[in-house]
């Protein structure tokens, strides 16, 4: 049986491997006929459309020629021209050996087709480096996407990212088709735009901790960080961004997330004393602008006309997601209006204050795009477009009410998710997913109608940002790639249309056949798909599913191998595998039983108060986030874990927040074990609420202590340590 799976993989690569052309995303119509064009430094780039002046300056670049004409030459040349009978971002490609013609709909159409064009050459075409003469893939290509929105978001609120660092993702994501950049400027964490008639948003709270007004990130209050994008930074990234075919799509989250404008205009808040004020270490964490103060609109009205004005996109994103509703109900006067207007619904308030704004959009000719939050209560225009986050359920119930929607549900295309259970990420309680959930989401499959799916305008992946922090912030651009591709491959073919046939074994084999390459040369840290171990009858071994090198680690002792068969070992946990592929890697993965841990009986104690409802005596539960205070830490507070028995194991592992989420955490704090349950001794620091020691001795009893009081920081959750049993 194991023999005739075999053969079939093999021959299902030799079916894919007969494909020579494999482009991300598949176009809608590849012939294949051989007779190849030959770039040589002699080719010139021919255009007579004055529309596509910045393509040819773009193609000279990547192909290193210097040669560009009005007229077409007889031959060796690479024409970009417009055919109005095609659609905007319609075109057509032809390989002869005397040209590459190039002929398109409009400006995006012609992009599109010159990024096949990279993709017919060697990869090395993306790092501008590339030895001619070069061959072009002798072929005829006709195409145009399904949907007109492939989006990309990145959150710069919760982490600054350089300018750089942003043209850099332009380019990323426009290599593979994606044509919008919706950019999360604003959020409770930073405003990162400069506002002339309101300079304190960018210059005060552009930055969080040491003197700001605004909380640092865990906790962190000594170093104070961030950063904004000046007016002509936003400028030159808008015209980078078009010369890609990429729109921008602004994004000032309002009137909830909106912490960063209320610390410069607390007069914005709600209209009552804020109870939580304990809880939080005296910070005013409220974060939801009051819908019923009229001065709110002026000054909104005077942010959002700088904004309207910096971008050109008939879309400007106004947020309203997870507004803290409780907090309108609490305010006098908020409430009062929806007394007087019969409702009790504090999304009917919601509904008030997005059409307001909708009003001021509209002087400024723009439409506003919306959480799904905003389409709860009823009353948003039509005119609007529902980005859909929050499952692909709340989709389809947006679109059952009639709404254009972007779809981007967070089990699917939340890319700061975790790509599985056991590496880093952020984690919640829709769990991980990898390319392959992102690549294989079917509408069809998950019940969407035709009526439903003919109001999706096209799909998204957001990233958002406050996690990778405790990673290195902007200098850790690696972990949002890895995060991001090739997640965002399987994004760009569902906004394609999933030419290939969506069947995962087609678009992987595309992948590692042609695209890997690619992206090592475009200088992405993408991550691979791990390899799958097996452990029968005392072999452990792992199954190759592509063209990397497969490396294995005995953590026993340390020594890294190349793989090369399968291994004999009765302690099949103690090995970790990984595949390689030039400099990109696999996360590390390893048989079931490397996670099998202990549950020793253990009681918890705390300096702190406990929350009723997560009682301390569910830590013998063994399970996360089920403990939680009622208030948060201060310097000095202890949670002491007590076992009934000294455990031995080979690794512990403590959580003094919500896991994997870095959240709701004892942010700067040690742990101390202790052998005898009387006498600790200081063994590690916390690194963002998490703490590990490998081979400790016997333990009686942990405790975790703070070290500094977190102000402005929530409840604390804690989970029951995890515990690993020696090998
Ligand atoms: C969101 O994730 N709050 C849009
Ligand atoms: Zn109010």
């Amino acid at each position: 049986m194991k023999r005739l799976i075999l053969t079939m993989t093999a021959l299902m690569m030799a079916v894919y491997a007969v494909s020579a052309v494999a482009i991300v995303p598949q176009p809608q119509s590849v012939i294949e006929h051989g007779r190849a064009f030959v770039v040589r430094p002699s080719t010139v780039v021919a255009c007579e459309a004055e529309e596509l002046a910045p393509l040819v300056g773009y193609v000279c670049e990547y192909l290193d020629l210097y040669g560009a004409v009005k007229c077409t030459p007889r031959s060796n040349y690479i024409a970009l021209a417009l055919d109005k009978s095609l659609a905007e971002e319609e075109y057509s490609l032809a390989v002869s050996s005397d040209a590459v013609i190039i002929a398109a709909g409009g400006y995006g159409g012609a992009f599109n087709g010159v990024q096949t064009l990279l993709q017919l050459l060697p990869s090395k075409v993306y790092t501008k480096q590339m030895r001619l003469p070069a061959v072009v893939r002798g072929c005829d290509v006709k195409d145009k996407p399904k949907y007109a929105y492939r989006g990309f978001m990145l959150d710069v609120a919760r982490t600054f990212m350089t300018k750089e660092n942003v043209l850099r993702y332009i380019d990323y994501i426009s290599y593979h088709k994606i044509n919008k950049l919706h950019w999360h400027l604003t959020d409770n964490q930073g405003w990162r735009i400069e506002i002339k008639s309101h300079p304190d948003l960018a210059k005060v709270a552009g930055f969080r901790g040491g003197d700001s007004p605004l909380r640092a990130a865990l906790g962190k209050w000594e170093e104070k960080y961030g950063g904004y994008y000046t007016q002509e930074d936003i400028r030159e990234v808008v015209e980078y961004a078009a010369v890609r075919n990429v729109e921008i799509i602004p994004e000032i989250d309002l009137p909830g997330h909106s912490e960063a404008l209320l610390r410069i205009y607390p007069e914005m808040l709600c209209n009552f004393a804020n109870k939580d004020l304990a809880v939080n270490g005296n910070y005013d964490a409220r974060n939801a602008i009051c819908a019923t103060k009229e001065g709110n609109y002026k000054i909104l009205e005077e942010i959002l006309a700088e904004i309207c004005t910096l971008f050109p996109s008939h879309h400007l994103h106004i947020g309203g997601d997870e507004v803290r509703l409780t907090q309108w109900l609490q305010c006098p006067d908020c409430s009062a209006w929806l007394k007087r207007h019969g409702y009790t619904d504090g999304y009917k308030l919601e509904d008030m204050f997005i059409n307001r704004i909708q009003a001021i959009l509209a002087k400024y000719g723009k439409s506003p795009s919306v959480w799904n939050e905003a389409a709860f209560g009823g009353g948003l225009s039509k005119e609007a477009l529902v980005y859909g986050w929050k499952s692909a359920d709340v989709c389809k119930q947006v679109m059952q009410k009639g709404y254009r929607t972007i779809f981007m549900p967070q089990e699917f295309f939340y890319l700061d998710m975790r790509q599985s259970r056991h590496e880093e990420g952020r984690l919640n309680r829709r769990g991980a997913f990898d390319l392959r959930k992102t690549y294989s989401f079917d509408f069809a499959e998950q019940g969407f109608t035709v009526e439903n799916t003919n109001l999706v305008e096209g799909f998204e992946a957001p990233f958002w940002s406050e996690i990778f922090l405790h990673n290195g912030g902007d200098k850790s651009i690696d972990y949002i790639e890895y995060m991001t591709f090739p997640r965002l491959c399987a994004v760009a073919e569902q906004g394609w249309g999933k030419n290939g046939g969506g069947e995962w074994e087609e678009f992987h084999h595309r992948l590692y056949t042609r695209h890997y390459d690619r992206m090592c040369d475009m200088g992405l840290n993408f991550r691979i798909t791990p390899p799958e171990v097996k452990y029968e009858e005392g072999m452990l071994s792992v199954e190759k599913i592509d063209n990397s090198t497969i490396y294995y680690r005995d953590d026993s002792n340390g020594k890294v191998c190349k793989y090369k068969s399968a291994i004999s070992t009765s302690k099949p946990a103690k090995y970790l595998f990984w595949a390689e592929y030039r400099g990109a890697k696999s996360p590390e993965v390893a048989h079931a039983s490397r996670y099998e841990t202990l549950k020793p009986k253990v009681k918890l104690t705390s300096s702190m108060p406990e929350n009723p409802d997560y009682p301390f005596s569910n830590v013998g539960l063994y399970d996360v986030n089920k403990m939680r205070t009622s208030r948060t830490c201060r310097k000095g507070d202890w949670i002491l874990f007590e076992f009934e028995e000294p455990v031995e194991c080979r690794e512990i592992e403590f959580w003094a927040g919500a896991y994997g989420v870095y959240a709701r955490m004892i942010p700067k704090g040690h742990l101390e074990l202790s052998e005898d349950g009387v006498n600790f001794e200081r063994v590690a620091e916390l690194d963002n609420s998490c703490v590990r020691v490998i081979n400790p001795r016997p333990i009686k009893a942990a405790r975790i202590v703070a070290d500094a009081t977190y102000i402005g920081g929530y409840e604390i959750r804690f989970s029951s340590p995890i515990i690993y049993p020696k090998w």
